[in-house]
């Protein structure tokens, strides 16, 4: 898969999101739906987005039992979406659970493990999490646990995607959020960069939200996010 920008549809209903994704009339985003629309809108408006021609990162971050996780990936499956994920923290069990239920299915759903989520400081990922190792020897560790497990890549802030691929082969998936425009608010992300330096860093794919849809020109915002990302334009 070439460099994607993905948009990050973190929208309150239907009508909010199609209202967005109708800006966009020369191109199709890659689009991510997380808990917000996917609780609001369920797999209907799966289908719809992806009936109209985008490709669908489905962020549910399932984290349960394994048991759990394997009966629920097995419905997610159904939806024939582009990326799915777990947390790495659900344990290798859990991801090996994700990963079986995907292939029983046939899906071409690339699997995701999240590491460490983009607004966590290391700070606080040690007092609170206990968590007694560096936020990057944690990313490393949590994604070896995710490429033994079966996992295709993980999603990680841009900061870690090198030493992601130093650890776990460079085909392995780094698909990195945490990503702001330089004059941007970063709101409750902590470890983030531009999409220039995300490039410059190695992220395979970068993860967009509040950048793009808050903008007051989305489209212009996503376009200058495909320039700095994926033709390198600072
Ligand atoms: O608006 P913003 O660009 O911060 O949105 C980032 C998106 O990526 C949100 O939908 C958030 O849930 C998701 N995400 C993240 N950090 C992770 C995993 C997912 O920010 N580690």
């Amino acid at each position: 898969m070439n460099r994607e920008v993905i948009v990050a549809c973190d929208f309150r209903d239907r009508e909010e999101a199609f209202s967005f994704l109708d800006r966009f009339t020369e191109e199709k985003p890659f689009v991510k739906i997380g808990m917000e629309l996917f609780y609001s809108g369920g797999p209907a408006i799966v289908r719809e987005i992806k009936a109209r021609g985008h490709r669908i990162f489905l962020d549910l971050k399932l984290h349960d039992i394994p048991n759990t996780v394997y009966k629920s990936m097995l419905r997610l499956a159904e939806l024939d979406v582009d990326m799915v994920n777990v947390h790495a923290a659900g344990t290798s069990e859990m991801m090996r659970a994700a990963r079986r239920a995907l292939d029983e299915k046939g899906s071409r759903a690339l699997l995701l493990a999240v590491t460490q989520l983009t607004s966590t400081t290391e700070e606080v990922m040690q007092r609170e999490l206990w968590i007694g190792h560096s936020m990057e020897d944690t990313v490393r560790h949590y994604a070896q646990n995710a490429a033994q497990a079966g996992c295709d890549g993980v999603v990680c802030s841009p900061l870690e995607a090198g030493l992601v691929k130093e650890a776990c082969g460079s085909s392995f998936c780094t698909v990195t959020p945490g990503i702001r425009f330089e004059s941007d608010e970063k709101g409750d992300q902590k470890r983030v960069t531009t999409p220039a330096m995300a490039r410059r860093l190695g992220s395979d794919h970068i993860v967009i939200g509040r950048s793009i849809t808050g903008a007051k020109d989305p489209v212009e915002a996503y376009r200058r996010a495909v320039r700095e990302f994926k033709e390198g334009e600072q």
